[in-house]
């Protein structure tokens, strides 16, 4: 009983929101897979970010349309310290009020950005009486004392402040949105760290270096108590000691805005990207290449520790480089970490990384800037667009796949059960394992019988599969040919049987029912089922396993 009890704190430490009210949008863990639960049901994050000067009335108009063109079902948008807080204390939420009625008019849920005392590692959103007052509001100094746009996260000044506008946003939103959740997640600052410096080398911040590294911090690091930073992180001091100010932060900017309204909160992440430019720099350096003390690869035990108030830490990722992508998507996805990308680029990749963080169980995706783009149509090398059989990406046509069904992909996501393949350079066929089937995922077309699947010419093909039952499966992709075979492993333990389809049926969810709208047979299934267009269909198919040989005919033959 008292192990039970344990138990269920812990949880509730882990998912505070939870415990608040059933209705509020919360995060669910189960099996170790995770799910965002919108108005009781689990819902899948297909986001788009707009430009950071876009959360404005003048350029609201442009940020929906982007949306819907897109199909996304949420925006991300900044919620600006300087505009909601113009003077110490007083408030105003026309714009958050602008952005929760325009974006309910869209049929659009909302992520909030919490510009705040970071935004990518510098201060330029805090409001001007906080910039102009350096005695009150210090600003974190470099190690030759130079005042940095960086404010201190070691000044009680600068966190109060921060807490007290947090908190009043959050009890704002509550009492506008509590019964509609159109605010379905907010993220607390914006790729927080330091540009400039490592950490705070002012004298109320060296105090604190040089001071011992708090007790309960150390307990939950493993850690041994009584030590100096420097005793007790070595080499690591200045950026852990950064890492922990930072994260110690806005764990209480977290919770002072949950003590309001306890909607699932995350950071989003300015990464270490590996550094290619010199042999001899192995290693990205804090407050030059990446915001000293965010929550990069290295810091997220600190983080963990130092701010359970923040459910996710979700980087962003800005790179053309797949294989640093799937590193990413490792780092992030952990058990006390849900996976949510809350920016990417929107180019050429942008549905692939999509398909590969829904197969490894994404909450959420999310492109940046999306009210600047137009779709555009993907140029093939010649500066054409690629005709038959390589087809130009539209981005748009990820989200329209999944809008609806969000509810279902993430309830099977949160079930374990969907998994992705995704095209890469020499891997045009992919196996994608599942218990009684094995999905065989071939890219490019044509595909001649008996030759090895072409691939496309941009890497584009993806295919997603997710159980449904035994021996039954939905399936869809692009640019992919899917067909299955008995698993190696089912052989070998009975090998007389073979796998047949008994039915394939191309149709959608309405309010999460299904309905067939055709059966599929034929040249639709004799060589796997074929998605080629660019509005692929959902397929759902259903096998079965019969002899491969009559025994009783074999042993005659014998
Ligand atoms: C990452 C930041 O989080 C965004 O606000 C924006 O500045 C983009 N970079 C621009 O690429």
């Amino acid at each position: 009983m008292k192990n039970l009890y344990a138990l269920a704190l812990c949880i509730l430490a882990i998912y505070p929101a939870q415990s608040q009210s059933p209705d509020i949008p919360h995060l669910e863990k189960k099996d170790g897979h995770f799910a965002l639960i919108v108005d009781g049901m689990p819902f899948l994050v297909l986001g788009g970010q707009i430009n950071n000067s876009s959360a404005w009335p003048a350029t609201l108009p442009g940020a929906w349309s982007a949306a819907e063109a897109m199909h996304a079902n949420t925006v991300e948008a900044p919620v600006y310290w300087e505009q909601i807080e113009p003077a110490k204390g007083s408030f105003d939420f026309s714009n958050v009020d602008l952005l929760v009625t325009q974006a309910r008019q869209h049929k659009l849920r909302l992520v909030l950005l919490w510009f705040g005392t970071w935004k990518n590692g510098q201060n330029h959103y805090v409001p001007e009486w906080i910039k102009s007052d350096t005695k009150t509001y210090p600003r974190e100094e470099n190690a030759y004392g130079k005042l940095l746009d960086v404010m201190s996260p070691n000044s009680p000044a600068n966190l109060d402040a921060d807490k007290s506008a947090f908190a009043a946003l959050l009890r704002h939103v509550k009492s506008i949105d509590a019964a509609q959740h159109t605010v379905i997640m907010v993220q607390v600052e914006n790729e927080s760290g330091s540009v400039g410096s490592i950490r705070d080398f002012s004298p109320a911040a060296q105090k604190q270096f040089d001071a011992i590294v708090p007790a309960e911090f150390a307990r939950a690091m493993h850690l041994p108590t009584g030590g100096t930073w420097a005793k007790t992180f070595g080499p690591d001091a200045d950026e852990s000691f950064a890492a922990y100010s930072t994260a110690h932060y806005i764990g209480e900017v977290a919770a002072a805005g949950k003590a309001e309204y306890p909607l699932p909160m995350y950071c989003n992440v300015w990464f270490a990207y590996p550094v290619h430019a010199l042999e001899n720099r192995d290693r990205p350096s804090a407050g030059q290449e990446y915001p000293s003390g965010g929550p990069q690869q290295a810091n997220i035990p600190i983080w963990k520790a130092a701010a359970p108030a923040i459910d996710i830490l979700a980087p962003d990722f800005y790179s053309d480089d797949f294989s640093l992508f799937r590193t990413i998507v490792a780092t992030y996805s952990r058990a006390d970490n849900p996976l949510f990308i809350p920016e990417s680029q929107f180019g050429a990749n942008f549905g692939r990384y999509f398909f590969y963080a829904l197969g490894h169980g994404a909450i959420g995706f999310s492109p940046f800037g999306i009210d600047h783009e137009q779709t555009p149509e993907v140029p093939n090398p010649e500066g054409t667009i690629a005709a038959a059989p390589f087809r130009a990406v539209n981005p748009a046509e990820n989200y329209a796949l999944f809008n609806p069904p969000g509810s279902e992909i993430a309830q099977l996501n949160l079930d374990g059960k969907l998994l992705t393949a995704v095209e890469d350079k020499g891997a045009a066929r992919q196996s994608i394992h599942f218990t009684d089937a094995d999905a065989v995922a071939s890219f490019g077309f044509p595909q001649p019988d008996g030759t090895y699947p072409p691939g496309t010419s941009t890497l584009q093909g993806r295919a997603v599969v997710a159980q449904l039952g035994p021996l039954e499966f939905l399936v869809s992709g692009f640019d992919v040919s899917v067909s299955f075979t008995l698993p190696a492993a089912v052989l070998q333990h009975t090998p007389n049987q073979q796998l047949e389809i008994l039915r394939a049926e191309e149709g959608k969810y309405v309010d999460g029912v299904w309905q067939t709208t055709r059966i599929l047979n034929g040249d639709q299934t004799d060589r796997g089922l074929n998605f080629r267009g660019g509005n692929p269909p959902l397929v759902r198919i259903h096998l079965h396993t019969l002899p491969l040989y009559d025994e009783a005919l074999h042993r005659n033959l014998e």
